[in-house]
């Protein structure tokens, strides 16, 4: 099947079947055995996601009948068409003449000249037209454009228009086999252009690249992970001999971190037992050892008898709406009315998460989220419910007084990302 009609397969999947991309991608990846195809493939389904709306708007305008039942595979397939021809360098013959390809592949024969005359349309076309619809405007869904511009009065343009952007690739060194220096000289070695980050660990490639590129990456020697994120370890400040919980772990990239950054017990939970797998992936190439439990972050206590913990990170289920650069499809995914929902499902996770953490020990509630709903409002609602949790200051958190630290898509070229640090006292 040529890469145009798995494209149409891809998009398909997620955006009729609810699928995510990240899951769908490399499924239909596999079956290229070219690396260019294989990039081309994943352009042109991210393509899709970052611009749906102006797509769609460009092939409803031509249709005369919208696509249904089995057929909308065919509007898909004219998605990945327009996108070609406003989106990238192409030339219009081979994107149109591949697309048609496609549509015989799939099994359309009978409405090649359809799609055919459709992109032809396109092509002659001038670039979508300026509207004053924020979805189309912006290509984001309006019920996220009211809540940032809500949250945000005065940047939430900038923060849409940082989701829009192509993210940046980040590593993090693993400190217990080279220090941050060596790697950086190692990857100066074999012109890869790279910079250390703001925490102890990070690097930001000035291209992303391959982790076969990588030097020595299948023993362990980086990870793959966004800044944001590199700062839970940082800010739980795990210490040697101490019993830590990873309350949402998979697939472990914060857990593996903390265990890269100390000698401590840590326990990796999480109610998914397939990407739980992934943590134990992740622990074997980094040479690292973790407790891996499958159990209800808001009810452990069947399953965990041992001792409190003291730390715990809580990396909670959330929107994702700080990561939508990286995942544009979280945009068409997800649903005005799942806020509320993960907004209950992170209180209560973060109730019983309480109850097992020791007097005197700290709680670090995280996200990758940008909504105050799920983050600041969310923190200062338990601390007003917990009379022994206290809220402590980040001092990285550029601004103060705020609940917590909100880091924003893009600032100092990181994700979106919430850390909120609590205390319990001893009593
Ligand atoms: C943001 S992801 C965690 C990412 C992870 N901390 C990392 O750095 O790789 C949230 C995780 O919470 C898990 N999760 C959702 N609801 C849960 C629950 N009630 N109990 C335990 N884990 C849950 C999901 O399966 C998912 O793996």
């Amino acid at each position: 099947m040529n890469i145009r009609a798995l494209a149409a397969q891809v998009v398909f999947q997620v955006l009729e079947n609810g699928a995510s991309l990240s899951n769908v991608l490399p499924q239909h990846q596999a079956q290229l055995a070219n690396g260019k195809d294989r990039a081309l493939l994943a352009e042109l389904s991210y393509g899709v996601m970052r611009v749906l709306p102006q797509l769609d708007n460009c092939i409803s305008q031509r249709l005369q009948k919208p696509f249904k039942n089995k057929q909308r595979l065919l509007h898909h397939l004219l998605l990945i068409g327009c996108y070609q021809l406003y989106f990238t360098r192409i030339p219009a013959h081979a994107a149109i003449s591949e697309t048609v390809e496609a549509c015989r592949q799939l099994g359309f024969e009978n409405f090649v000249k359809v799609i055919n005359g459709v992109l032809r349309n396109v092509q002659r076309a001038e670039a979508p037209l300026e509207t004053s619809n924020d979805t189309l405007k912006y290509c984001f869904p309006g019920w996220l454009v009211k809540k940032l511009k809500a949250a945000y009065p005065d940047s939430w343009e900038q923060i849409i228009e940082q989701s829009q952007q192509r993210p940046p690739m980040w590593l993090r060194n693993n400190q217990r086999q080279q220090s941050r220096d060596e790697f950086l000289a190692q990857l100066a070695e074999i012109d890869i252009d790279a910079s250390a980050g703001l925490t102890a660990d990070a690097m930001l490639l000035a291209t992303p690249t391959d982790v076969s590129a990588l030097p020595r990456f299948a023993e362990g020697s980086v990870s793959v992970q966004d800044q944001a994120a590199q700062w839970a370890a940082t800010l739980l400040e795990p210490q040697d001999g101490e019993l830590i919980l990873d309350a949402c772990a998979a697939p472990g990239g914060k857990s593996c971190h903390i265990l890269e950054s100390a000698d401590v017990r840590l326990v990796a939970l999480d109610n998914d037992a397939k990407r739980l797998e992934r943590v134990s992936e992740n622990c074997q190439r980094l040479g690292l050892d973790a407790t891996i439990l499958c159990a209800d972050a808001a009810n452990i206590d069947a399953s965990w008898s041992g001792e409190q913990f003291d730390r715990i990170l809580l990396d909670a289920p959330c929107s994702a709406t700080g990561v939508i650069r990286r995942h544009p499809d979280i945009k068409w995914l997800r649903k005005a009315a799942d806020i509320d929902a993960l907004q209950k499902v992170q209180a209560q996770i973060l109730d019983h998460c309480w109850k097992w953490l020791k007097p005197g020990g700290t709680l670090l509630y995280a996200t990758c989220s940008i909504l105050p709903d799920e983050n600041s409002q969310q923190i200062e609602a338990f601390v007003a419910r917990t009379p022994d949790a206290t809220l402590e200051t980040i001092t990285a958190a550029k601004e103060n007084g705020a609940t917590g630290w909100q880091i924003l898509p893009g600032q100092d070229n990181m994700d979106g990302f919430y850390y909120a640090k609590l205390v319990k006292a001893i009593v």
